[in-house]
């Protein structure tokens, strides 16, 4: 078991484009998946990307299998190993033409102690591989998409405060909810 340090925002590797895995099923790519696993796990997150322990690969973890504290009626965001991803944003339903956004509060392990309101796609479809190379190809919503984009943003250097279109609803977890536990992506 190996936890990692998280890097902190202003970190300049947090704001690189990490680079395509090119091979699976590797050693090295299996160690840096159980590194980000212990890692996420010790810090309790529900998403992590490669880049915020430095590492410049496009490779995403995300979801525990179990319901979130923050969505507890939501359905639990299964375990994911997602590499080299890539998200297409979906129209609400199939017969909305219009790409729904929703705004909702967001943490991150590389932003501690903060939370912020930010827009993202309500629905989206998500294609990547996993660590062994097969294909995955999900259409979600709601809260499993939020931890998608957050943690795929994290791999072309962007952090939620840019996300952000409103700086007031920025602030410290403990000043703004008060006495709520909370978790971080
Ligand atoms: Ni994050």
């Amino acid at each position: 078991m190996t936890v990692r340090a998280i890097l902190k925002m202003g970190d300049p590797r947090l704001l690189r484009v990490a680079k395509t895995v090119t091979e699976f099923d590797t050693d090295e790519l299996h160690l840096l998946i159980t590194d980000m696993l212990d890692t996420m796990r010790a810090a309790s997150g529900v998403g992590l990307a490669a880049p915020q322990i430095g590492v410049d690969l496009q490779v995403v973890i995300f979801g525990t299998g179990e319901p979130s504290a923050r969505y507890p009626d939501a359905p639990p965001v299964p375990r994911t190993v997602l590499v080299n991803p890539n998200i297409t944003p979906l129209p609400r339903s199939g017969t909305d033409p219009m790409l729904a956004e929703e705004e909702d509060w967001e943490g991150c392990l590389s932003v501690p102690g903060l939370r912020g309101l930010v827009p993202r796609f309500a629905r989206i479809r998500y294609a990547g591989r996993d660590q062994y190379g097969d294909t995955l190809d999900r259409t979600v919503d709601g809260f499993h998409a939020r931890v998608v984009q957050h943690e795929c943003d994290h791999l072309i250097g962007r952090l939620y405060p840019t996300r952000m279109r409103d700086l007031t609803r920025f602030g410290f977890t403990d000043v703004m909810f008060p006495g709520v536990e909370v978790e971080e992506d």
